[in-house]
């Protein structure tokens, strides 16, 4: 039987156990994008509260496209000393760690695949590469390519109204995130971890959001790519939804992923109780849960399931994480 703490290994990367601090954008960078002491002390909370692997919030590598305030940068080689101290205290504490890094806008601005020319294009394309090798050379263990909730590369999937290369069909609107990560191999060494956060179902239309998601998690599979967050947008963030579960509400579409490509599956969205995830664990081929909000209110619930598995998040899914001031949980 398996156990949610399992010491498990992604290539080189030895996981403690298998939770994972799902991407979450704490607005405590400072107006450039640069990690503050703060934010520094904030993942060392979480990996000493004993969180396996951490995905930091939504990092952007071009220095025009950031869209949300305190947005963390990666954007040129002199974010290096200060990932790098982040990096160190993360690991002191035998946690592991990943950026997320996503091309969300510019000016400002969200954008839409149909804005950029093929020139344009490309240029993003290779700003997730030099991402990647900054980050490599910062000490993170990995990247994940944020392809969900409908930002940018998400939208190509599932809302994209171009008619050249990058649309038109499953391969067509999968094709710049295929590209992105074969920039990011091309860059990095071959054990540097590359995870991709997709939707299984969202707001556009969830039957090609499932079927664009089928293909492209099986085809990153079969290129190499190290884990496959399964995420999804269906009114999950309030926690009360139109799924037929409360809880780990994407489950059937990440277990029917699972199913089809031999990298390890993250499921995310509402992970609440120990024994659902347990469940998930032992009946699926799902391998690892990421949780938000939770964690955000509690960054040491990991330790207490680890004390006790009956132990009830004090989280509540109200999201007023979302619009407090440095991205604090309001009953702490
Ligand atoms: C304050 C906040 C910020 C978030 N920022 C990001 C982000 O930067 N990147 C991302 O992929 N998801 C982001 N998310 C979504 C979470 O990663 C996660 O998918 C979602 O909250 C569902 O998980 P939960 O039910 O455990 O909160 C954010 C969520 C919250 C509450």
């Amino acid at each position: 039987m398996k156990t949610l703490f399992d010491k498990t290994e992604i290539k080189s990367m030895r996981l403690e156990n298998r939770f994972v601090r799902a991407a979450t954008w704490e607005g405590m960078a400072d107006e450039n994008g640069y990690p503050t002491e703060k934010l520094i002390k904030l993942y060392e909370e979480l990996a000493r509260g004993g969180t396996g692997l951490i995905i930091t919030g939504v990092a952007y590598p071009v220095e025009d496209s950031k869209v949300l305030n305190g947005m963390i940068g990666i954007y040129n080689d002199t974010f290096i000393p200060g990932y790098k101290e982040l990096t160190d205290r993360v690991h002191k504490h035998g946690g592991k760690i990943l950026i997320q890094v996503n091309y969300p806008g510019r000016d400002g601005k969200l954008i839409n695949p149909e804005d950029l020319t093929i020139d344009e294009i490309k240029i993003v394309v290779s700003s997730f590469g030099d991402a990647a090798v900054r980050a490599e050379k910062s000490g993170f263990d990995g990247i994940e390519i944020h392809a969900a909730h409908g930002f940018f590369l998400s939208r190509f999937l599932t809302d994209n109204k171009r008619k050249d290369e990058y649309g038109g069909s499953y391969e067509n609107n999968s094709r710049i995130i295929f590209q992105i990560y074969d920039d990011i191999r091309a860059k990095t060494k071959s054990d540097f971890i590359i995870f991709a956060k997709v939707n299984c179902v969202d707001q556009i239309d969830s039957e090609i959001a499932f079927g664009v998601c089928t293909y492209l998690c099986t085809e990153l599979s079969k290129k190499g790519v190290n884990g496959i967050e399964i995420s999804g947008q269906s009114g999950e963030m309030n926690g009360k939804n139109d799924d037929h579960y409360e809880e780990s509400i994407f489950r059937d579409y990440a277990a029917e992923i699972a199913g089809k490509v031999e990298c390890p599956v993250i499921l995310v969205g509402l992970n609440r109780s120990y024994s659902v995830m347990n469940e998930i664990l032992n009946s699926t081929g799902i391998d690892y849960f990421s949780l938000s909000r939770p964690l955000i209110c509690q960054p040491d619930l990991v330790n207490m399931w680890r004390s006790d598995m009956d132990v009830k998040p004090e989280c509540i899914s109200c999201n007023q994480c979302f619009s407090a001031d440095g991205k604090a949980c309001i009953f702490h």
